[in-house]
């Protein structure tokens, strides 16, 4: 479309905002599924319907969003896409690239978003040059929950190293108690597996393993010991890890069955909703051995292509009440992640929050923050499915750790 037909079509629908009645609504594919997730999406509905935009939900149960994509494809192919879509990364630059995704820029100019969303996060909210998607939150991944009466009653304080990590596990387990909480899915898999490639190898080797796909990174000895450390953690898991929910793993560390969940900080999402407070019941640390690192996603919100002017209007709305600082706070107390925007305050935070927005200013500035594999920001679609099922497949013991690099480095080969 040239940019005059653009404007032209723009000033078309602005012309109707002002005198159409029609109701507005967004329907909204998402994975948003667990009690926490389902409170936050509640924050995001609350705000769109004060500003009198409807929402038609279209959850997708599915952590990582992979079941959530399957089915977004299957509805494009149908020609009937949703008129908005949670998403990550690469995942957005794909779609973009398709053409598939609405132009955000005016309302991105007229709110000024390229001076508060950190660079970091426009690289996957743009697509050559043009604003695609509106950026809710920051997560990070390598966190560690962890039960602060347990860690009592076991004797146990905090670990600083990978060694007191596995002693304090030890300890929970010779106790009876589950030291890990895990659910055996490939995503959880991977979002457990890039802590031990960033603990074991630090910043230089996660960006040439996990971002660059460095052939001799991915089938290093310092790669197989990332899986050498996964072996040790599958031997502190439970016997009924495989296929769980992850939200039913942090309710192990919840109700006291198990010491730490390795997890993203959608984790801090369900004790908040189970009402516990961080650093009191429960309490977060860095995954040791990656204190000085931050791996991020980002939930954006993408518009798909929609020719019915009322559903284009509610998109503005929704990207709009998107971006409100107001509701960034709202809804990343909810959620357990941090603002996008790098505008808002902390104050309202909880402890872990507020070293989550923190840590994530430092990574930032300092050359230490890294996208996600496991969730979408380190390298394309069809890469980390590749190594997702490497890395699940050894966790379940198909392949010992000198197979598994050199699988891992035959996989993105080919995924490639
Ligand atoms: C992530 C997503 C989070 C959270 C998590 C588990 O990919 O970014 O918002 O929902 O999956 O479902």
């Amino acid at each position: 479309m040239t940019m005059l037909k653009k404007l032209h079509m723009t000033a078309a629908v602005l012309a109707l905002s002002t005198t159409t009645v029609a109701a507005q609504e967004v329907e909204v594919l998402h994975w948003w599924t667990s009690g926490g997730e389902a409170a936050a999406v509640g924050t995001l509905r609350d705000a769109l319907s004060d500003g009198g935009v409807g929402w038609v939900d279209m959850p997708v149960a599915g952590g990582g969003g992979s079941d959530a994509m399957t089915v977004l494809r299957a509805r494009v192919t149908a020609g009937d896409p949703p008129t908005a879509v949670q998403m990550l990364g690469f995942s957005i630059q794909d779609w973009a690239a398709e053409g598939a995704l609405a132009n955000l820029n005016d309302l991105a100019a007229e709110q000024g978003w390229a001076d508060v969303v950190p660079e970091a996060l426009q690289r996957f909210s743009t697509y050559e040059g043009n604003w695609v998607a509106a950026p809710v939150n920051v997560h990070s991944t390598n966190w560690v929950w962890a039960n602060t009466a347990l860690m009592e009653e076991l004797g146990v304080e905090q670990p600083g190293s990978w060694d007191e990590f596995v002693s304090a596990m030890q300890a929970a387990q010779d106790a009876g108690y589950t030291a890990l909480a895990h659910g055996g899915q490939a995503w959880q898999d991977a979002t457990v597996f890039e802590s031990m490639v960033m603990g074991v190898g630090g910043p230089e080797f996660y960006q040439a393993s996990m971002v660059d796909l460095d052939p001799e990174a991915l089938g290093s000895d310092m790669m197989v010991e990332a899986f050498q450390r996964m072996e040790t953690l599958r031997g502190f898991v439970d016997d009924n890890f495989s296929g769980r929910d992850w939200n039913l793993a942090s309710a192990m560390v919840i109700n006291g069955d198990a010491l730490f969940q390795i997890m993203g900080d959608w984790a801090k999402g369900e004790f908040v909703n189970a009402g516990l407070t961080a650093g009191e019941e429960f309490t977060c640390f860095r995954v040791p051995g990656t204190q000085d690192t931050v791996t991020f996603n980002s939930d954006q919100f993408a518009m798909f292509n929609v020719s019915d002017p009322a559903a284009q209007e509610a998109q503005t709305a929704m990207a709009s009440a998107v971006m409100s600082p107001e509701f960034q706070i709202t809804f990343n107390l909810v959620k357990g992640s941090v603002p996008a925007r790098t505008d808002v305050s902390a104050d309202q935070f909880d402890m872990c929050g507020q070293m989550g927005m923190e840590q994530l200013a430092e990574a930032a500035a300092g050359g230490t923050l890294f996208g996600s594999m496991a969730h979408g920001h380190a390298n394309t679609p069809s890469v980390q499915n590749a190594m997702y099922d490497v890395i699940t497949a050894h966790f379940n013991g198909e392949y010992d750790a000198e197979t598994a690099a050199a699988e891992l480095v035959t996989a993105v080969e080919i995924a490639q």
